[in-house]
């Protein structure tokens, strides 16, 4: 279906998440080879604004957009008139008279795009709005595993770490729900609040998450987000909620590693399952620019 904005994943129904997969899959051709890529969408424009910080959603987004043949700028927030008490319907409203097609938004308030998505002809699309949802990561996420498994349907993702403030655990959740996978939370009790009102298995005990699991997916620790020490420290977490070599015996033999980065290297995940024969996690980095290519594509389409 034909949509102006992506904003939430539970906007998408299992359909519209395997036409995105699908789509992704011919986009990647493109991402690889230089010479493949068809300029879809050439002339049409796109702005990446972020309020927070972002190496991977931002670049890839940018990448994305280029690949497609669109002209791309980003809006850097710190030097730009928001620093001045611009308001953020003000710079949206700003923005969209500037001939632009698409913006690309992350902001450290949940809702923030979906003001901007009420408000702004462009089409909107969510890049992470607080602990809410990340829904283009978990577009990615789940491209990743379909790639290497082939269908998540009956499989078991053990999703660890900082689950309270993680809007890629939400977003997760709601699509690997959609497609049929088994998701068990894992973390500190502090940091498993907010998951129990959506129904989602969670626990304390890591390694009953992890037993027979098919894909571990480590979480980063958001010490930006976090009031309240949640954790004595850094050493406690790693060693309690760390995954390790020791911790991935519990799960399947082959099951995969995930993360969807930044790295906290030796926290939340061991530096030798970082860059080990398991870990998928660069491939989800390559996997966001197909993906994000697949979004863009299916937002724009018909409106050359
Ligand atoms: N995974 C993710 O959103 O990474 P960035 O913060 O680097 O965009």
């Amino acid at each position: 279906m034909k949509r102006k904005d992506l904003l939430s994943i539970r906007d998408l129904k299992k359909q519209d998440i395997l036409a995105l997969m699908e789509s992704a899959k011919q986009m990647k051709t493109a991402v690889q080879h230089p010479s493949k890529r068809e300029f879809l969408h050439l002339n049409q424009a796109m702005i990446t604004l972020f309020y927070e910080n972002s190496t991977r959603t931002k670049a890839s987004f940018t990448l994305a957009g280029k690949y497609l043949g669109m002209h791309t700028t980003d809006l850097a927030v710190s030097t730009s008139s928001v620093q001045k008490g611009e308001c953020l319907l003000d710079t949206g409203k700003t923005l969209d008279q500037m001939g632009i097609q698409v913006v690309v938004v992350r902001h450290n308030h949940t809702g923030a795009p979906h003001l901007l998505a009420e408000n702004m002809g462009a089409h909107v699309i969510n890049a992470g709005d607080g602990s809410n949802e990340h829904p283009t990561q978990a577009l990615l996420d789940l491209f990743t595993m379909l790639e290497q498994r082939g269908s998540v349907e009956g499989k078991k993702v053990a999703i660890v770490g900082d689950i309270a403030h993680s809007r890629v655990a939400r977003s997760n959740f709601f699509c690997l729900q959609e497609m049929g996978a088994h998701v068990v939370f894992a973390g500190p009790e502090t940091l498993l609040g907010g998951v129990h009102q959506l129904g989602a298995k969670t626990t304390t005990d890591v390694r009953e998450a992890v037993a027979d699991a098919d894909v571990v997916m480590a979480l980063r620790i958001q010490l930006e987000r976090q009031k309240a020490n949640n954790f004595p420290s850094l050493a406690e977490y790693q060693e309690f909620f760390g995954i390790t070599e020791d911790l991935m015996r519990y799960a399947k033999k082959d099951a995969l590693i995930m993360h969807p980065g930044p790295v906290n290297r030796g926290v939340e995940l061991t530096n030798s399952l970082v860059d080990g024969q398991s870990s998928v996690i660069l491939q989800q980095v390559q996997n966001g620019v197909a993906v994000r290519m697949a979004i863009l594509n299916s937002l724009l389409e018909g409106e050359a």
